[in-house]
C-alpha cells in the first residue's frame, strides 16, 4: 500500500485517479481548491505531505484561456503552484511525483515530407484557413505532409499560456528530481474525455462542449473541415495509467509519457457518433476555425506500453456511447 497525496482530487480527472487509487488499495489524501485547500498554501502542504510517498498532481487551470488577461492565473496556479508544491515535497521528503502533463506541448503534430523527412510544420495562417486549407504543409518546401504518430522524443512547442504552464512544470519538476534525486514521471494526457468532464465554458476541450450541445438540443458545431485528428482517451484509462506511474521512474529524472488510446479519431467522427447516441441532432461543418488550433495530433502510445504497461482499454465506440449520456460536471 502507498500513501498517496492526489491535488485537484475533486476535479474531473483528479476524482477518477482517486477512485482508481482507492480501488487498488493505496491511502489516499486529496487536496482540491473546491474543498478550500489552496496548492499555493504551505500550511496546507506542511499538513498533507508528512507520510506521504507520493505526490499524484492533477491541480491546474486548464483550457485554452480566454485571453491575455488569463496569463497571470495560469502561471500563479499553474507553475507558481507547482513549484511550491515541489519545495513543500523536498523539505518534507517525499520522492516521488506523478505529475498530469498534456499532449499540447508539442504543438502540431508530427509529420514525414517526401522529401524533407520528418518535419514539423509551424502555426497556420489566417489567410491559409480562411481559404478552407486546413492541412499543414511542408515548412521547408510547401508540398503537402502525411501525418505520423508522436513520440516522446519529438521536440516540444507550446503554442497557448495553458500549454507553456504545462511545460514549465516539466522543467521545474524535472530540475527538482535532478536537486533532490526524487523520481517523476510526467504523464502526457491526449484528449481525455468520460463522466464529470466539467460542461460547456471558454475553457472545455471539445468532447464536452459537444456534448453540451447535444444536452441543450443543439447540433455540434465541427470547425474547419472535421477532419482534425485527435486521439480521445478515456479518463478511466488515464487514472489507470496514473496508479501504473505510481512505481515507474528513475531517481533524479523525470520520464514523460503519452498517455492516448492509440486509436486516432477526426473531431468530425467524434462528433457523429455522439450525435447518433444521443438520437440527434446531427453536427454542422461550419468551416470556422481558431487562430492556434494544431491541425493534427496523434500519439504514439508505445513508450507507455513498454515501460509503465499501460494500454487503455475502453475503445472509441464503447466510450463515446457512455459518454453520450454521463453525467458531466
Ligand atoms: C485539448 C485541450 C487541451 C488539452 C488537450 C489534451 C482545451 C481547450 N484544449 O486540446 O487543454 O491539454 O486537449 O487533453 O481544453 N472544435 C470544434 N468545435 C468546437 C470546439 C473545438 O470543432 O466547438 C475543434 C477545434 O477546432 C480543434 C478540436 O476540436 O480542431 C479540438 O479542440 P480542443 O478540444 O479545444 O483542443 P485540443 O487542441 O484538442
Amino acid at each position: 500500500m502507498t500513501k498517496v497525496l492526489v491535488t485537484g482530487s475533486a476535479g474531473f480527472i483528479g476524482s477518477h485517479v482517486v477512485e482508481a487509487l482507492e480501488a487498488g488499495g493505496h491511502e489516499v489524501a486529496g487536496l482540491d481548491l473546491r474543498s478550500g485547500y489552496d496548492l499555493r498554501d504551505t500550511a496546507v502542504l506542511d499538513r498533507l505531505l508528512p507520510g506521504a510517498d507520493v505526490v499524484v498532481h492533477q491541480a491546474a487551470k486548464v483550457g485554452l484561456g480566454v485571453n491575455v488577461a488569463d496569463l497571470p492565473d495560469y502561471a500563479s496556479v499553474n507553475v507558481y503552484g507547482t513549484a511550491v508544491l515541489l519545495a513543500a515535497m523536498a523539505e518534507h521528503g517525499v520522492g516521488r511525483l506523478v505529475l498530469a502533463s498534456s499532449m499540447v506541448v508539442y504543438g502540431e503534430g508530427a509529420y514525414d515530407c517526401a522529401r524533407h523527412g520528418r518535419v514539423r510544420p509551424g502555426p497556420r495562417s489566417a489567410s491559409d484557413m480562411s481559404r478552407g486549407s486546413f492541412e499543414p504543409r511542408c515548412p521547408r518546401c510547401g508540398e503537402g505532409v502525411v501525418l505520423a504518430a508522436i513520440d516522446e522524443e519529438a521536440p516540444t512547442d507550446p503554442r497557448n499560456a495553458y500549454a507553456t504552464t504545462k511545460l514549465a512544470q516539466e522543467h521545474l519538476a524535472a530540475s527538482w528530481a535532478r536537486e533532490t534525486g526524487g523520481t517523476v514521471t510526467a504523464l502526457r494526457y491526449h484528449n481525455v474525455y468520460g463522466p464529470r468532464m466539467p460542461r460547456n465554458t471558454p475553457y472545455s476541450g471539445v468532447a464536452a462542449i459537444f456534448r453540451s450541445a447535444l444536452e441543450a438540443g443543439c447540433a455540434p458545431r465541427v470547425f474547419e473541415d472535421g477532419g482534425q485528428m485527435r486521439d480521445f482517451v478515456h479518463v478511466r484509462d488515464v487514472a489507470d495509467a496514473n496508479v501504473a506511474a505510481l512505481t515507474c521512474g528513475e531517481p533524479g529524472t523525470l520520464t514523460v509519457y503519452n498517455i492516448a488510446s492509440g486509436e486516432p479519431h477526426t473531431v468530425g467522427e467524434m462528433a457523429r457518433i455522439l450525435a447518433a447516441q444521443r438520437g440527434g441532432p446531427n453536427p454542422v461543418t461550419t468551416g470556422e476555425y481558431r487562430l492556434g488550433d494544431v491541425r493534427h495530433i496523434v500519439a504514439s502510445p508505445h513508450r507507455a506500453a513498454a515501460e509503465l504497461g499501460f494500454q487503455a482499454r475502453i475503445g472509441f465506440a464503447e466510450g463515446m456511447k457512455e459518454f453520450a449520456t454521463a453525467p458531466l460536471a
